[in-house]
Formats: structure tokens, sequence, C-alpha cells
């Protein structure tokens, strides 16, 4: 624990989705130059890292995640001389730029899949995972991609099937290539070269296949069987990885977080560390307890603070001792945390302070997310036309054919839909909270006049603000930074507290999740209160939603 920490561990990073940041020529889509005019703001949040989904030339199926060119940057975004302004100014602001590295698929539209799918013996021929259909005709295998639907599609310039995990426009890559490992690596040193500080690595437990494809048990009223736990984590996949690493990262100021869905915290030892392939993995079993990964996925799974909690302390037991995650609770994939932790009808503020309570003060490097530092929340378009996402248009479908009404097929995507994280940066009370002068690509959420950056800055009890706090907070005390986690309630269901120690200090942290008042009487004689979500904290009593911290002697 007392290790000189890294100062990957020591920042805040910021996850920015480019495509809804600030757009600065009226096109309804951001652009790089709005992330630059936004650089001081970033600054003043304590931002060390700002992660960018990926701004390379898409034709933008899944918003970015299906790269047509590694070596260019979309056109909507900007162009490369504003990328290299970006990553010179940000590191003037003291902060990194980190891209997403999407490198399980491409587009189907990337020059080398056009080159693949001629011919088989083209040289690029075996980039690809490609297959012959079975005997009768059909596809390889009955795998169902993440996103609904077969995971095969049909290529009839060259009579196979080849494998999309996600949208048939995102064709898998073959790693067991070395030509196209090789030309993988040009393309990450191509950027590490550029003086980017990091690597968010895209869906990257699924680059390796296994050897021989063969049916999985069928898991839906379709006949396919969810892909996601056959072609996960497969042996090998660690020599790929160790690769990647040697030639990409060893010997450079860079930092790697892997997006590694599945990967379990007794496997850590070989992902993380200094014998690991990454710096940090993201964690996932917090992130969605209520989500459920087949047909029925609009029905939420019941959960239990006490649940969450749990996984929690879980992955922080873990880092207390080796290895590193980050803490997040938004992400571009997930809905609004205010939403998804809470019942309908909570108090925003508080619910969205209580949040970023935890996201500031668990040990690891807080991921916020663009808006969450804000309070921004979710979505309720009354149609499925209204959304843009490609995962939520194909589950609705899923759902539909299953026999789910449009009503409850609808009241799942307002749940769990991605669109939910993706509305437009709230800036101010402006046409369009100040996002765009022209027609936005997706809707502005309709509460930009109360939500917003502008009227924030100017309330000392705004989310915003509150977040300001807590990065002070984190500057003043190591402990935040580098203590330890112990947690001290993990049965309760409505409230979580737990400690951070260092040295001779400890800081406590009490949140109550519920929206009542609690008795709370567990605060010892002589404490400090450093930080309260509310005015004034009330002795002996938790107030609804309140989040506490507090310096013991
Ligand atoms: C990204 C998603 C994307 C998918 C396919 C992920 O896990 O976070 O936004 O759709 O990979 O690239």
């Amino acid at each position: 624990m007392k290790n000189e920490m890294k100062w990957w561990q020591k920042t805040i990073l910021y996850e920015c989705y480019p495509k809804s940041f600030l757009d600065t020529r009226a096109q309804g889509t951001g652009t790089l130059r709005g992330i630059i005019e936004k650089l001081p703001y970033l600054e003043s949040l304590g931002v060390g890292a700002l992660w960018l989904t990926p701004i390379y030339k898409s034709p933008m199926v899944d918003n970015g995640y299906d790269v047509e060119d590694y070596y260019q940057i979309d056109p909507v975004y900007g162009s490369m001389i504003d990328m290299d302004e970006l990553i010179a100014e940000g590191k003037k602001h003291g902060i990194r730029i980190v891209m997403d590295l999407v490198f399980n698929h491409t587009s189907d539209q990337c020059a080398w899949f056009k080159e693949s799918k001629t011919s088989r013996d083209n040289p690029k021929s075996n980039w690809y995972v490609w297959a012959d259909p079975k005997e009768d005709g059909s596809a390889p295998t009955n795998w169902r991609s993440i996103f609904g639907g077969s995971a095969w599609k049909w290529c009839e310039e060259r009579k196979q099937y080849y494998l999309h995990t996600f949208a048939e426009a995102q064709p898998d890559l073959n790693w067991e290539s070395p030509e196209l490992r090789k030309a993988l690596y040009d393309v990450a040193n191509f950027w590490v070269d550029k003086g980017v500080g990091g690597f968010r690595i895209d869906a990257i437990s699924y680059i390796k296949k296994p050897s021989v494809f063969t049916d999985g048990e069928p898991d839906g009223q379709d006949g396919l069987a969810a892909l996601n736990g056959l072609v996960n984590n497969m042996d090998g996949i660690l020599d790929f990885l160790n690769e990647f690493k040697k030639e990409v990262c060893e010997g450079k100021d860079i930092f790697t977080v892997g997006e590694t869905n599945g990967i379990s915290h007794d496997m850590l030892k070989d992902w993380v560390g200094d014998d690991g392939v990454f710096d940090m993995l993201i964690e996932y079993t917090h992130i969605s307890p209520e989500f459920k990964q087949n047909e029925n996925w609009c029905e939420p799974q019941e959960w239990k603070l006490s649940d969450l909690k749990k996984m929690l302390s879980a992955s922080q037991n873990v880092i207390n001792d080796f290895g590193w995650y980050p803490i997040y609770f938004e992400n571009h994939d997930k809905p609004r945390c205010v939403d998804h932790y809470f019942e309908e009808n909570a108090d925003k503020v508080l619910t969205a302070k209580l949040i970023g309570t935890m996201l500031m003060t668990l040990r690891g490097t807080p991921f916020i997310y663009q808006g969450q530092e804000i309070g921004m929340s979710n979505v309720s378009w009354p149609d499925i036309s209204c959304y843009n996402d490609i995962s939520s248009l194909e589950q609705y479908k899923t759902a539909i054919n299953s026999g789910y009404s449009k009503e409850d097929a609808l009241k799942g995507i307002h749940r769990f839909s991605r669109d939910n994280a993706r509305t437009p940066m709230q800036w101010s009370s402006d046409r369009n909270a100040g996002f765009t002068d022209g027609e936005p690509w997706l809707s502005v959420n309709e509460n930009y006049l109360t939500i917003n950056v502008d009227k924030e800055e100017n309330d000392p009890s705004s989310v915003l603000n509150y977040y300001r706090k807590l990065n002070q907070l984190r500057n003043e005390y190591p402990c935040l930074i580098s203590g330890s986690y112990k947690s001290s309630n993990d049965e309760d269901d409505q409230t979580y507290a737990y400690e951070r120690h260092y040295e001779d200090q400890i800081i406590r942290i009490i949140l109550n999740f519920t929206g009542q008042e609690l008795v709370y009487e567990d605060i010892p004689e002589g404490s400090k209160i450093l930080l309260c979500s509310y005015p004034d904290h009330h002795k002996g009593i938790l107030q609804p939603y309140e989040a506490l911290i507090i310096k013991i002697d």
C-alpha cells in the first residue's frame, strides 16, 4: 500500500463521448475543437486523463466502435490537426488524452475487411474470422451476437460466413494472424508516438476464438446461444495480450485499461500489475445488478443494496493488496446512475451527490462520465423511433419477438437504453442546452433548463460544485487516494458505510441510500466532518440520501 502511486492512480479520469460533448460547427454533433474549448472546465474538476470514445473515421453504425480507418479522424469531429492540438493543449492543462482501441473488430467498411472478403487467398484473407456453413448451408454455429440475432453473416463473394460478436457491420478480427496483430500494434504505436497518455481497450476479452466452432446450449426462443460465455477469455488470449504489452506498452509513458467482461478477481494476477497485461481492468459486476443478459432483458432483476455493497467490497478488498480498478457508476453503455440505483421519485441532486461521494472515495481511479458531474438523468422517449443506439433497437426487436408488448419493451428501453447516457451535454439554458446551434443528432434531455453547467457554476450547493469539493478533499487527504478500504456493514440494506485507512488517518464515508431519515449514532466523539451533501449534518441522524465524509481521530 505504501508503494509509490502512479499518476493514473492518483488522478481523475473523465470519459468524454465526443459526439455529444460540444459542437463548434452547428452541425449537430460534437467536435474536437469543442473538447479543446472545455479543457479548462475539465481541469477545474481535477481531471488528469481524458478518455475519448472512438473518434476514428467510421460509418457510425455503433457510433465509432465500428472503425473504418484507425489513422484518420472522422471528419465530423475535425481533423488530425485538431487532434494534435487537443493532445498538446491537454498537456498544458495537465490532461493526457486516452484513446479507445477497438481491436476486437473493425467496420465492414474498413479497407482491411473489403480486401479480406474478396477471396480466400488474398493477403488479408485471414485477417477476419471466416468459416464455412454447416452442411445444410446454415451458419457455422448457433451463437447469438451481443446485440442480438445470429453472430454470423453470409458473404456471397467468399461464399463463407464471417463472425461478428457485435453488429453485422462489425466483423471480428482474427488475432491468430501475425500480420494482423502487427498491423494493430502499428496502429497503437502511431497513437503513442502522437503523445497520448493511455488506452482504454475495447471488448478485449473476446479476441481469442475457440479453435473449433461448436454450437452452444440454446438459451432462448430463437434457438441461439449467447456468445458472451462461449467466446470470452479463451485459453491462449494472454499470449496475444502479452505480445501487445511488449510491442506497444513496455517502456512507454502510458497506461492501459482493459474492458474485460468476465475476468474474475482470482485471475487478476495475469491481467494487471507488473506481470499482468494491463494496468487496470474495468470491473463489471456492480454496474448493472438488475440487467438480465437474455431475452427477458427488459424485466429488471431484483437487487438489494447489500448485493451492490458486497460486489463493491469484493473488488475493493482485492485491490487493497494487489492490482487496481477504475471506479465508475456510469459510462456510455449504461443508464444514468441517479435513475439506475434509486427509485423513480428519489431526489436527483442528493442521489447524484451520493454516487459522486462513492465515486471519489472508494479505492481506485475515479472515472467520471460526461454529465454525471452535473447530475444528468435518463430520458423516456415515447417511441422506439426516437432512439439511435443499435443495441437498444436490437434489444427492442428481441423483446417484441419474444412476446413482450410495445409498452413493456419500451419501459425496458427507458430503463436500460445506452442512449440515456448519450444525450447531448447540458452546458446552459440556451437552445439545445448550448450543445449545438444546429439540430442535435440525438434529442437533448428536456430537463436542461434546470440541470446545466452554467446554472450549477453559480450555485455553491450544486452537484458540480460538490464534485469540485470532493476533488479538493482527494488532494488534501492522501488517505482518499492511497488508503486501504474497509467496509463495516455489508449486510445492511439502507446505508453503506466504509472507511479508508492510511498511516494514522482514518476517513469514514457514510451513505444513506434511502429517502428516509435514519438514526445513525456511530460517529465517534471528536470526529471532524469533512463534507456533507446537506448544508449541515444533524447529529445522530442521517437525512434522506445524505452523504457524509468524516475524519476519525
Ligand atoms: C463498447 C460499446 C460498443 C462495443 C462494441 C463495448 O463494450 O463500450 O459501446 O458498442 O464495445 O465495440
